[in-house]
């Protein structure tokens, strides 16, 4: 969603902001602006549409060191230049930019034109400019504060003066924020991809923080001015993670990036001689995971898949009674925390706000939640209780693949070790490690078959509905497999347990509505055998993905994508690389924008 980045330091400033904002386009968004200060005064270029629309607006030679920028991701107001941020008040000295939402915009919004203000934007954030104006009296960081203790909602800010000059106060509240330290000059932005060309020494800014920085140095308070202590972080990867490196999208090479990244996941955490693994930063002890008694997995979108997956396996080789439920769900179903239930948080991003504030909810009412994140340093893992870091690297598109395989491979590490010590015997503990440590060549192995899987999304590509279907373990992949088609490619895709067909669905198959069908060679292989002969009976073309050797279900599916045989717990990984590969190449087909999709964001920042 919104992405924000502030700079001041010796260099030309709008060179670094749209650098900056280049590098934040992958959260998603529809406009975008920045504004710059130079000689007592703040230019201002507010751009509808992609980046490069702005780019052709800043004049290469603009002068100023110090500036912020941002890109909007439309909730308040049409998209257009005007609404666009930086917003400013009426004075034109002070520009802000702003993430979240201002609850209360309406009633300050009022009190404000009834105090002669104009407003000329329809968005909730432009009263941050106008109250912050109100409040100045020569000093920016006195006034930010003020206008601050005036409104509610969700913020991340930005704000500049144009007689302050090189000088940044930033205030955080429910978004993002971090801090950048450089050589001389200093970076405020939504995520650190803003600034990993410049600097790796971060500061993450907490609810409450307001920071003062100018290009030598930061002071971090809360708005009453209590100094609040800040850590110096380095990121752990590089801006080369960032780039396609040769790939014609992120997309395709964050497919290609997962026999890796499953691998860096089970790095030093794998016990072979055990059968068992170990997951350090659970901060529990292994009586205390004995005595969980229910595991409830919640998140959003691609990881609620991920997290049903788990759920499924736990309950399979721990026999602990396990579920996943969406973040934006149990957030509003005044959840009954039972004390033996352990929680878990899966988000890529860490910032999530279904799942951020369900995961708030869950502690307020006495829960223990971990996390299960991407993003190092963001909001979940610091406000969790515990959890664990999936290491996937930087995920720049916004149809999430690589970070689910490793949300996989953490969970699926997590149930070993409740296994472990409940139902599970070492030699079976052993038989799965060595499962787990084959997935990254069977995934490997799918790659490989690249172009074989572009030739069935070519053929395919004109249908204007496709079922995935699964059972069991597989049931959240097919879900998985739907939501990637239908958010890259436009596609209407259902996901269906394969059992369900019959009950409705089955309604709408015809000669023209392919079936992707999941067929492990699992204890439920003939049952879904048996749902795809009833979608051939009805004449419906049928895909299936199936184990090596099967060659019963080449007999009835038209095309058959196959994978390597595995243990039959690991075929969730092979599936869905599978299912991404399809998406994406149905998608490149119909020359969609596969990385940034339409009305998505990659951060889903507000509820
Ligand atoms: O960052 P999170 O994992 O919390 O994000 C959750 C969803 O918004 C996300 O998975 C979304 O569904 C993706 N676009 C999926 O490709």
């Amino acid at each position: 969603m919104c992405g924000i980045v502030g700079y001041c330091g010796e260099k030309d400033a709008a060179g670094i902001l749209v650098e900056g904002l280049k590098r934040l386009e992958y959260r998603g968004y529809d406009s975008s602006g920045i504004s710059v200060g130079y000689n007592d005064k703040l230019s201002i270029i507010k751009k509808k549409g992609k980046i490069s629309n702005l780019q052709a607006a800043v004049p290469s030679d603009m002068p100023g060191t110090f500036g912020i920028g941002h890109t909007r991701w439309a909730t308040h107001g049409e998209v257009n230049d005007l609404n666009a941020h930086p917003h400013s008040d009426n004075s034109g000295k002070i520009t802000i930019v702003h993430n979240g939402i201002i609850e209360n915009y309406i009633s300050i919004r009022k009190k404000l034109k009834d105090e002669g203000v104009k407003f000329i934007t329809e968005t909730d954030s432009e009263v941050i400019a106008q109250l912050v104006s109100k409040f100045y009296e020569g000093d920016l960081e006195k006034a930010v504060k003020e206008a601050l203790k005036h409104l509610k909602g969700t913020y991340g800010i930005v704000a500049i003066h144009a007689d302050e000059p090189n000088r940044l106060i930033g205030a955080r509240n429910g978004s993002p924020l971090v801090l950048g330290i450089g050589e001389g000059e200093m970076f405020l932005a939504s995520d650190v991809t803003a600034m990993i060309s410049y600097t790796k020494q971060v500061v993450y800014m907490e609810d409450g923080d307001v920071v003062v920085v100018d290009k030598d140095g930061f002071r971090t308070t809360d708005i009453r001015d209590n100094e609040r202590d800040k850590e110096i972080s380095t990121v752990g990867w590089d801006v080369g993670e960032m780039e396609k490196e040769g790939y014609p999208t992120f997309m395709e090479k964050e497919i290609f990036e997962q026999p890796q990244a499953v691998l860096r996941g089970m790095k030093g955490r794998l016990d072979p001689d055990q059968g068992t693994a170990k997951l350090g930063g659970l901060n529990m002890t292994n009586r205390e995971l004995r005595m969980v008694n229910r595991v409830i997995i919640l998140a959003a979108g691609t990881s609620s898949y991920s997290a049903m997956t788990c759920a499924y396996l736990l309950e399979k080789i721990a026999r602990i009674p396990a579920s996943a439920e969406l973040s934006s769900e149990i957030r509003y179903k005044n959840p009954i925390v039972d004390p033996g239930t352990l929680y878990f948080v899966v988000s890529q991003s860490g910032e999530t706000a279904d799942s951020l504030y369900a995961m708030r909810e869950l502690q307020r009412k006495g829960a223990t939640v971990l996390g299960i994140c991407n993003v190092v340093g963001s909001t979940i893992p610091r406000e969790s209780d515990g959890g664990v870091y999936i290491h996937s690297g930087p995920e720049i598109a916004v149809a999430s693949t690589k970070a689910f395989t490793s949300q996989l491979t953490a969970m699926y590490l997590f149930s070993l070790i409740m296994a472990r010590m409940r139902d599970m015997s070492i030699s079976k503990g052993k038989a799965f490690v060595d499962a787990l440590s084959m997935v990254p060549e069977n995934i490997n192995k799918v790659l490989e078959q690249n172009e074989y899987i572009k030739t069935i999304a070519d053929k395919y590509a004109d249908c204007h509905s496709f079922f995935f279907l699964g059972r069991g373990l597989t049931y959240p992949i097919a879900l998985e497999g739907a939501l990637k088609l239908k958010e890259i490619s436009y596609i209407h895709a259902e996901g269906y347990t394969a059992g369900e067909l019959k009950h409705g669905p089955i309604a709408l198959i015809n000669e023209v509505t392919p079936s992707v069908f999941l067929v492990p060679d699992d204890s439920l292989r003939e049952k879904i055998i048996s749902n795809m002969k009833e979608v051939k009976a009805r004449k419906g073309p049928i895909i299936a993905v199936a184990v090596e050797g099967d060659t019963d279900v080449a007999d009835i599916a038209d095309e058959v994508i196959y994978v390597p045989k595995a243990h039959e717990l690991m075929y969730p990984f092979s599936m869905v690389v599978a299912l991404q590969v399809f998406a994406y190449h149905t998608a490149v087909a119909l020359d969609r924008n596969v990385d940034q999709p339409r009305n998505l964001a990659k951060s889903v920042t507000v509820e």
